[in-house]
């Protein structure tokens, strides 16, 4: 999969891709970042990606040039998917993060200040996608949120027990608990079943204490 990263700060994205399950798919080739700066689309010497808003009121609004010339210039031939991350749009769930994960091309716009002129979201974005309801200072960390929960979905970059066990308990169920040693700490005991090595009561016991967990936090799941 190849990911553009259309941003004003592609420096902060660096730190986090470059460790643990990301470092790896970008190892392993299943994964291809490509930070893009909007700077580098203007068409000004100032390099000016923002502006005042028409009809007043406070703040700068993204222009939507150096995006729309962003986009223009990353698109492939074959059809890439357009995304402006942004509070307004659907939120990002696993469902949604696992229709993401067949496609070959994404493009990540990542919003700033007060807004992007609503011609991008309107001409040039396919989709509008949100983290939560809540409203973050740029769409910088909801990109890199999307991109994390996406990317340990393409098929090869986890290992095969930790697909396996994504594939049994992904989309409806919270996780089952899990404990490693010591099994007694502080008098606080591991449940004996775990010990017994008998694999399919264990597994027994798993779905079952995955589908309490998920009654007692989380029930709009079930439905
Ligand atoms: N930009 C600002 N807030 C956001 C959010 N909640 N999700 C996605 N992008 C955003």
């Amino acid at each position: 999969m190849l990911i553009d990263i259309i941003t004003i700060f592609p420096d902060i994205f660096r730190p986090y891709f470059d460790e643990s399950i990301l470092k790896i798919a970008q190892n392993k080739n299943k994964l291809k970042i490509r930070l893009r700066d909007v700077r580098d689309y203007t068409l000004d010497a100032h390099r000016k990606v923002d502006d005042r808003p028409f009809g007043g009121g406070p703040g700068m609004v993204m222009a939507p040039e150096p995006i729309f010339r962003a986009v223009e210039k990353i698109r492939r031939r074959k059809k890439a998917k357009i995304i402006l991350l942004s509070p307004q749009g659907k939120t990002l769930n696993q469902k949604l993060a696992q229709k993401l994960s067949h496609c070959r091309h994404l493009i990540l716009i990542c919003g700033r200040y007060e807004g992007v002129d609503e011609r991008v979201r309107e001409a040039l974005a396919d989709e509008e996608i949100s983290i939560g309801d809540y409203v973050l200072t740029g769409g910088e960390l909801a990109a890199m949120v999307l991109v994390d929960a996406v990317a340990r979905l393409i098929p090869g970059v986890l290992g095969d027990e930790d697909s396996a066990r994504l594939e049994s308990y992904s989309e409806n169920l919270l996780e089952y608990p899990q404990y490693t040693r010591p099994a007694d700490f502080r008098g606080m005991r591991v449940p004996r079943i775990l010990l017994s090595g008998n694999h399919k009561k264990i597994e027994e016991w798993r779905s079952k204490e995955a589908l309490k967990t998920t009654r007692k936090k989380r029930p709009d799941l079930l439905k």
